[in-house]
């Protein structure tokens, strides 16, 4: 019998996790100059409220959710993003209540989505988020979408594209939504059944779909801008001033809607252009969603956030051809020449992992030569040889394997020698 991951996980092995941990530790520092705090909630929810945040009628809720029920009988689901959960969060603990609006909060972790595998779309991924709640100023929309943009260009991506566009109040998307269905009724019956359900329950849905996506009729179809309010207008038109003002360069698409059903005004999504990234190209999704903490039970509170994956992050590095630079090597390796000298390496090598020195030794009985081939594939930086000659004289040559110098050092010194040469 043989074992798989299951399909569309994937196992992160450790010379792949230095990588996800140097982008974990750059987002981290990103969340911290921008000061959104993070927060860690469960990996599963009730059903309800995904269905509820989320909503009824998207793809995510339809068909991608990893349902179950619990032993007591209570529907719960694996989270399939992390907004809802976030916002379940802010009325839970009465953030609302806090003196600093505002809350700003950020996450990284497992999300699910029984969704068809292909390259960059996975059924557990890994994702990084921010939810701003409680201000409906267009200042944070745009500091929400630097950060998004700061997490790509610090890593060195530079084949990005900003793509924007307003899906403007509950008016607009009133008189957009009587719009859609006078477009797509008529001709009804050549959608699939999903857009048959969807034009009644959320038109905007339609636009959204994936297996209508080639429909001469999605082209046509009356843009959300065209029914903007004056008032949505003007809030679009600030955020773009604050865009211009800080030096983000973006792309208005009157056709981008997202495909979860909480947004209002603003949307975006960042996108790679880079040549050799395959066929979904959408890096980051977000948007506001003024009246979310509402439906969720709480007061009337807006908010703004995005969430971008990792594994599509490290696709798009990749398609840039960009290395990040892991710092993986070993500090020092010890090679022992006999059993006396084994108990020394432990020892020494002890001593130093005290002080933060990266060390390691042989387990598993190889001759010197082996060890030493070891501790070049490990990439050490020094390499200490102890011998009958060096347990005698309680001192042994630290070699620099980059310059191949050597230098005699006491044992009772080596940890101060090595500390200077860091
Ligand atoms: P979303 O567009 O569904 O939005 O997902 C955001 C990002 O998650 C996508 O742009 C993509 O990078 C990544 N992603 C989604 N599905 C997969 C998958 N199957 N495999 C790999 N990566 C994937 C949300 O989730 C919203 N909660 C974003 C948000 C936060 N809006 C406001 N606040």
């Amino acid at each position: 019998m043989s074992f798989k991951v299951p399909r569309g996980t994937q196992d992160i092995l450790p010379e792949q996790s230095e990588k996800w941990q140097l982008i974990e530790e750059k987002i981290r520092e990103l969340c911290r100059v921008y000061r959104y705090n993070e927060i860690r909630t469960p990996m599963f929810e009730s059903t309800e409220l995904f269905q509820r945040g989320v909503g009824d009628t998207t793809d995510i809720v339809q068909k991608e959710m990893y349902t179950f029920d619990d032993r007591g009988g209570r529907s719960l689901t694996l989270r399939p993003e992390g907004t809802a959960s976030a916002v379940r969060a802010y009325v839970e603990h009465k953030m609302f209540g806090q003196p600093d609006q505002p809350v700003k909060l950020s996450y990284m972790g497992p999300m699910f989505r029984y969704e068809r595998q292909q390259a960059g779309r996975y059924r557990q991924f890994v994702q990084f988020g921010v939810e701003a709640i409680g201000s409906a100023d267009p200042a944070i929309d745009a500091e929400v979408i630097a950060l998004a943009m700061d997490v790509y260009s610090t890593l060195g991506l530079k084949d990005l594209k900003l793509v924007l566009n307003s899906l403007g109040d509950k008016e607009t998307r009133d008189a957009h939504r009587a719009a859609l269905i006078g477009h797509f009724e008529p001709s009804i019956g050549e959608f699939c059944s999903d857009c048959q359900k969807r034009l009644e329950k959320n038109p905007l849905r339609i636009l959204d779909c994936k297996v209508d996506a080639g429909h001469p009729l999605m082209v046509s179809a009356p843009a959300l801008t065209d029914y903007l309010t004056e008032d949505s207008a003007v809030y679009f038109a600030k955020l773009k001033m604050y865009l211009d003002t800080l030096g983000i360069a973006y792309e208005i698409d009157p056709n981008l809607v997202r495909g979860l059903d909480y947004y209002n005004h603003t949307a975006f999504e960042i996108m790679s252009t880079a040549s050799g990234f395959g066929a979904i190209t959408t890096l980051c999704g977000g948007g506001r969603y003024n009246g979310l903490v509402e439906d969720i039970g709480g007061p009337d509170m807006p908010g703004i956030g995005f969430a971008l994956s990792i594994e599509r992050l490290l696709l798009a590095l990749e398609a840039e051809g960009i290395e990040l630079n892991v710092n993986n090597k070993l500090d020092v390796f010890v090679v022992a020449i006999d059993a006396e000298a084994k108990v020394k390496a432990a020892e020494l090598i002890s001593s130093f992992r005290a002080k933060g020195i990266s060390a390691d030794m042989d387990y598993i009985d190889r001759k010197m030569k082996a060890q030493m081939k070891a501790a070049d594939r490990l990439g050490a930086k020094y390499v200490l040889v102890l011998g009958e000659m060096e347990l005698a004289e309680a001192a042994v040559n630290v070699k620099t394997m980059e310059t191949g110098d050597q230098q005699k050092v006491a044992f009772h010194d080596l940890v101060n020698y090595l500390l200077e040469q860091k």
